[in-house]
């Protein structure tokens, strides 16, 4: 397709999606998705400005390095001075150009070569900007593409006014766990195989992070080794800025256990032990745990405790293995296909329960799914795909659990 051709039919297609918004979210990072796409290149991020700090933040990325809930200040940077000028800079030398500082883009995976950050205004004011960085066949962006992301910024900025976005950005989160540029390989016949391939990824103090992906692209193995089930080929894993990345000792042991709270999909309770006393069992061998009947309570079931598994329903019972990972009084939950099991109403009632652990205890929650509904519920969204992680989405209005259906 000739290239004025295709500029024409990614403008057409994010006017279509930004016009007919029905959540300017996806609408926001779709449109987002299309102009990576059809500039080729390697990242790309969208950022609000908060009037009330004065900075701008992160809200939709796409490309390697894990930048959500990172914000800089307004007038700093490429993207500061985008926004508080409202004009446009492109970028071909970035090394020798005196208005780029290294950017958060540098240092995390991404060598920026070349960028267009361009300004979100919407007729009065400068909202934040709209950023593409690395054009991947090395090659540097020209005036034509710069056109091309000026109006699809124009276009999301209006939308943004129509809609009336109101976002509460916080407090900085701080960082509990960190994945950096992260490889793991599994043997397989004569060579490897490459199942996870550089990812970087924070996981911040009290959120509700869902990690989206198909089956087989490596989820569940991300998840494995942040919880010292398995181990990492190559690159790093920090929890709490302790480096974990080596095969534990007793004592790193220890503390993943305290540390860490374990939901699955099969629920692994013990079939002679009453719904009490699985949870009791836990809290015996950890320091800090909470009340056994604390947490069977948190969980709706103190009218049930009694009662052996097989006398439980399905979605019972996974209460129970959601109580026995919060008597441990952890700081992470990482939650593997919890509901993978359950019929609708059921997954609802324990999301429910996941949910307001996240939004009452304040603990950090990670949980993995194939199933895109869920990550409506998320503070943020992370989407792998094939040992990569394609982008991460800050959710500015979760659902309550009640408003999913599949
Ligand atoms: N222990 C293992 N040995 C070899 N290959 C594995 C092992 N565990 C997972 N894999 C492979 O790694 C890939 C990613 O698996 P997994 O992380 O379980 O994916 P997901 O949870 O996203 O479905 C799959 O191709 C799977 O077959
Ligand atoms: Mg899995």
């Amino acid at each position: 397709m000739e290239r004025n051709e295709r500029f024409v039919k990614a403008t057409y297609e994010i006017m279509e999606q930004l016009l007919n918004v029905d959540d300017l979210d996806d609408a926001l990072s779709g449109s987002l998705q299309r102009i990576v796409k059809t500039l080729d290149s390697e990242a790309g991020a969208i950022w609000y400005l908060d009037e009330k700090s004065d900075r701008l933040h992160s809200v939709f990325h796409i490309g390697p390095a894990d930048i959500s809930n990172y914000s800089i200040e307004n007038g700093i940077g490429i993207e500061g001075v985008v926004t508080k000028t409202g004009k446009s800079i492109m970028i071909t030398d970035p090394a020798n150009d005196p208005r780029f500082e290294p950017t958060v883009f540098d240092g995390q995976g991404l060598k920026t070569t070349s960028m267009i950050c361009v300004p979100l205004n919407n007729g009065h004011d400068t909202i934040g900007c709209v950023q593409i960085i690395n054009k991947k066949n090395g090659s540097l962006y020209d005036e034509e593409e710069l056109e091309l992301c000026e109006h699809m910024a124009a276009l999301a900025a209006i939308t943004i006014e129509e809609k009336g976005l109101i976002v509460d950005f916080g407090e900085e989160k701080d960082v509990l766990c960190e994945l950096i540029d992260v490889v793991k390989d599994y043997p397989s016949g004569d060579g490897v195989l490459r199942v996870l391939k550089g990812i970087n990824l924070k996981v911040y103090e009290g959120e509700f992070v869902v990690v989206l992906g198909e089956s087989g692209c490596g989820k569940s193995t991300m998840m494995n080794i942040i919880g010292g089930m398995d181990y990492l080929t190559d690159g790093k894993l920090l929890i709490e800025g302790r480096d974990f990345s080596k095969p534990d000792d007793e004592e790193l042991t220890r503390f993943r256990r305290e540390y860490l709270g374990f939901i699955f999909q099969s629920y692994n309770l013990m079939p002679n032990l009453t719904a009490l006393e699985n949870v009791q069992f836990i809290a015996e061998i950890v320091n800090d745990p909470i009340e056994a009947k604390q947490a069977i309570a948190k969980v709706g079931l103190s009218d049930r405790e009694n009662n052996y598994p097989a006398q439980l329903s399905g979605g019972q019972q996974q209460r129970v293995s959601i109580a026995r990972a919060i008597v441990k009084n952890p700081r992470l939950i990482l939650a593997d296909e919890p509901t993978a099991a359950l019929d609708l109403n059921t997954s609802i009632e324990v999301l429910s329960v996941i949910r307001d652990i996240v939004r009452n205890n304040n603990t950090t929650v990670m949980m993995v799914t194939h199933n895109a509904e869920i990550g409506k519920l998320a503070d943020r969204i992370v989407r792998v795909q094939n040992g990569r992680i394609a982008s991460i989405k800050r959710n500015l209005h979760p659902l309550a659990p009640e408003e999913l259906s599949w």
